[in-house]
């Protein structure tokens, strides 16, 4: 009986604290009234806008949710970016002037992912992780090698489909199977690492990007509760693979202590960071211990799986739809690499193709597979008109930024032409675009560091799909179907497939 009044005294007091908070906090927005201890969680659930859109007149362009007792303050309008997406461009001290370096997660760290690179808030850390992820990312000689690599697993997937005259395919399955192999072959540098199937891969990296979603939105208190029923067996089924990345990275370890020649890719960066010589390495870093390299490893592979297999997808059902965007990206297939459809596709070749890369942003403008981000202001700062406590998270609805009326011509048309200058006859429109109006891959100090390879791969699968097939959408008239589990997850996307 005490204990129930102890227990009953101490919701009370919280309770009161919570809503004295509520009722005096900086700034008041619009926005759904939270409870103590799950904050907005019934009313928001795991989707943002789809709250704001039910609820909010179109002209609100910042709101506020609760995930537990953390306040989000929802910024859609480029206008309240300059501070948090400050670029090396404009400050030459970044890493000191920056007070939103910081990303948080509401729940326990159950799967270690603070450990990883994308929610790592030690500056230090998160530093030494980057570092080897932008040298693989950003490098010439890996894209170089991925190029190679994209067209001989598209060739090996042709094969199978130049036996029959049309394949009716679920492109949202095969995108990520597909996508599976090239991010193994090119992270890991070898497929033969005794993986399990590439479909148990591809499930096991959706999951652990739900995982981070379910991380972030929900709060402790609920989290606890799931964890007592069997949440803490989820690190080991996501993309950890029930230890068998854990395995993969003993077994390198072991062959490079006893002399086999590393290679260019991110295992062997990450398992030789302490051989880096003085310049390249960060003063007083030890290298990474095994889990650490585990963490990074299983973030970006899953990351490069689905948000780039959920790009492809909004990519061709948004081309499938438009026949005239058909027309000119065979224009210029043909202007490029001539009327080989099999003509070797190069690093050079891909870099002349101006239409389609125009194809690849919009589609990014469009359709944004990362609708938002999340930054924590660390330090008090202004963010547009408002004066913000240290410790307010910012939700950033990339999705409403990249479809505002007041930048975007007709905004809610696929239209490519917008990112062609005058002289490739396209709008020009792009160079009247706001700073930060055009944002799929975040900004700042911790930009996407994978924004090079995503428009590589969006250009090279335009011109593999479409200078030798065509692609039909199965259900026309229907929209294209897709979840938000911390990216756009798409599904059951149905295509007929044809040789031209
Ligand atoms: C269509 C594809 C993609 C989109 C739209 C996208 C978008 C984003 C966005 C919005 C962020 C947050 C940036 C910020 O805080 O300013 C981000 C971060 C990140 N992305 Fe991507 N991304 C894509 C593909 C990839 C790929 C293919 C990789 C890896 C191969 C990757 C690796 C990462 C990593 C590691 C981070 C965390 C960076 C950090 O916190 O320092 N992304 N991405």
């Amino acid at each position: 009986m005490e204990i129930i009044i102890f227990v009953g005294i101490i919701i009370s007091l919280y309770t009161s604290y919570f809503y004295f908070r509520y009722f005096t906090r900086p700034n008041p927005l619009p926005g759904p009234f939270p409870l103590p201890f799950i904050g907005t969680l019934f009313q928001i659930g795991l989707n943002p806008r789809k709250w704001a859109e039910k609820n909010l007149n179109e002209s609100i362009d910042i709101w506020e949710y609760y995930i537990g007792p953390f306040r989000v303050v929802t910024i859609c309008n480029a206008k309240y970016l300059d501070k948090i997406y400050l670029s090396y461009k404009e400050s030459k001290n970044l890493s000191r002037e920056s007070k939103f370096f910081k990303r948080n997660i509401a729940a326990y760290d159950e799967i270690g992912i603070l450990k990883g690179l994308i929610f790592n808030n030690v500056f230090h850390k998160w530093k030494r992780s980057r570092q080897f992820v932008t040298k693989v990312l950003m490098s010439k000689i890996y894209h170089y090698g991925f190029i190679n690599n994209v067209q001989k697993i598209f060739k090996e997937f042709e094969e199978n489909w130049d036996e029959n005259k049309e394949v009716t395919l679920d492109f949202s399955t095969w995108v990520s199977c597909y996508k599976t192999q090239i991010t193994i072959g090119t992270i890991f540098g070898q497929q033969l690492y005794n993986l399990p199937s590439f479909k148990i891969i591809s499930k096991a990296s959706s999951e652990h990007m739900a995982l981070l979603a379910f991380l972030v939105f929900v709060p402790k208190c609920v989290s606890s509760i799931i964890m007592l029923l069997g949440f803490n067996t989820m690190k080991k089924k996501s993309v950890f693979l029930n230890g068998t990345v854990h395995n993969i990275i003993q077994k390198r370890r072991k062959e490079i202590e006893n002399g086999s020649p590393t290679n260019f890719n991110l295992l062997d960066l990450l398992l030789t960071s302490n051989l880096l010589n003085e310049s390249e390495n960060i003063k007083g870093e030890e290298s990474l211990n095994d889990e650490e390299v585990e963490n990074n490893l299983a973030e970006i592979t899953s990351t490069s799986i689905e948000t780039t297999s959920s790009a492809l997808c909004f990519l061709i059902y948004n081309v499938a739809k438009n026949s005239s965007v058909i027309e000119k990206i065979r224009a210029e297939i043909l202007k490029v690499f001539g009327s080989d459809t099999n003509a070797i596709i190069t690093y050079e070749t891909l870099e002349s193709c101006r239409y389609i890369e125009a194809v690849a942003k919009e589609t990014l403008r469009f359709a944004n597979p990362v609708p938002y981000n999340l930054r924590i202001l660390d330090g008090k700062e202004s963010v547009g008109e408002f004066n913000w406590p240290s410790g307010t998270w910012f939700w950033i609805d990339h999705h409403r930024i990249m479809n505002d009326p007041n930048h975007f011509n007709e905004p809610k048309k696929f239209n490519p032409d917008r990112f062609l200058n005058e002289e490739y006859e396209g709008a020009g429109e792009f160079n009247k675009i706001r700073k930060n109006g055009y944002v799929p891959f975040g900004g700042g100090l911790r930009i996407c560091p994978g924004r090079n390879i995503v428009l590589i791969e969006l250009k090279l699968l335009t011109v593999l799909f479409f200078r030798k097939y065509n692609i039909n959408l199965v259900n026309e008239n229907e929209s294209i179907k897709y979840v938000y589990r911390g990216i756009n997850q798409v599904y059951n996307l149905k295509i007929r497939l044809s040789e031209k």
